[in-house]
């Protein structure tokens, strides 16, 4: 089943609980938290995903794009995030280990996150525990880039991965989703898409996200 993220990133602040409501059909809401240190830019953090939280029962989806996300791990489980996704590029092995360990302790679902960058052999040491892996398919920091097509085998080769070892880890794909790349990355394996730009600058969202589902 393909699954539709919506990213909240690329909603307007001024009115967000409409956004939110507008993309409710959705299956996770997702929350882009940026440090200015780990990506370039500054986003989000713990006041807006408390509120957030209250504003709709979505599976909230939390990208950490921050440097040692594992200092956070309880602070944005306890503030309401369902599934926390963090780096593998900003943790040492130990943390890493440790915080798959402690979001797993707090009830919530764990992912692990690649750069276009790394390597997707990156993400091997955890995948076993591992309920999401994320490509990303935009270099992170901002939205409404262009997809990188370059990151098409990578997803395969992910795809191939869980499928051999049959384990229940999701493929996230995140950056550049429109319908055309949509259909790419569902055919290279994807089974989660993150789009912001494209469906937040849709009119009819709800009809977006079906067809983003069935591109
Ligand atoms: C980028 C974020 C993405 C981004 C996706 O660093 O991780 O989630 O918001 O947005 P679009 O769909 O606009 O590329
Ligand atoms: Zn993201």
């Amino acid at each position: 089943m393909i699954k539709i993220a919506p990213s909240i990133l690329a909603a307007d602040f001024t009115k967000l609980g409409y956004d939110i409501e507008s993309v409710s059909s959705a299956d996770y809401l997702h929350f882009d938290v940026m440090d200015g240190v780990f990506v370039p830019n500054i986003s989000f953090g713990i006041p807006v995903l408390e509120s957030v939280r209250k504003a709709t029962d979505m599976i909230l989806d939390v990208h950490l794009m921050i440097e040692n996300p594992s200092r956070y791990i309880t602070k944005f489980a306890k503030a309401g995030a369902d599934i926390i996704t963090f780096h593998v590029e900003a943790e040492t092995h130990d943390n890493t280990l440790r915080a798959i360990n402690e979001i797993h302790k707090l009830g919530k679902k764990a992912g692990l996150s690649i750069k276009p960058d790394t390597p997707a052999k990156n993400l091997l040491p955890y995948i076993d525990s591992l309920d999401l892996a994320l490509v990303m398919t935009v270099e992170p920091g901002y939205g409404g880039q262009m997809f990188i097509s370059t990151m098409l085998p990578k997803i395969k080769e992910l795809r191939d991965v869980i499928n051999n070892k049959g384990i229940n880890c999701e493929l996230e794909v995140d950056g550049g989703i429109n319908p055309k790349t949509a259909k790419q990355c569902i055919e290279a394996g994807a089974n989660v898409l993150v789009t912001g730009y494209d469906l937040f600058n849709m009119a009819d969202r709800a009809a977006h996200i079906t067809k983003l589902r069935n591109p």
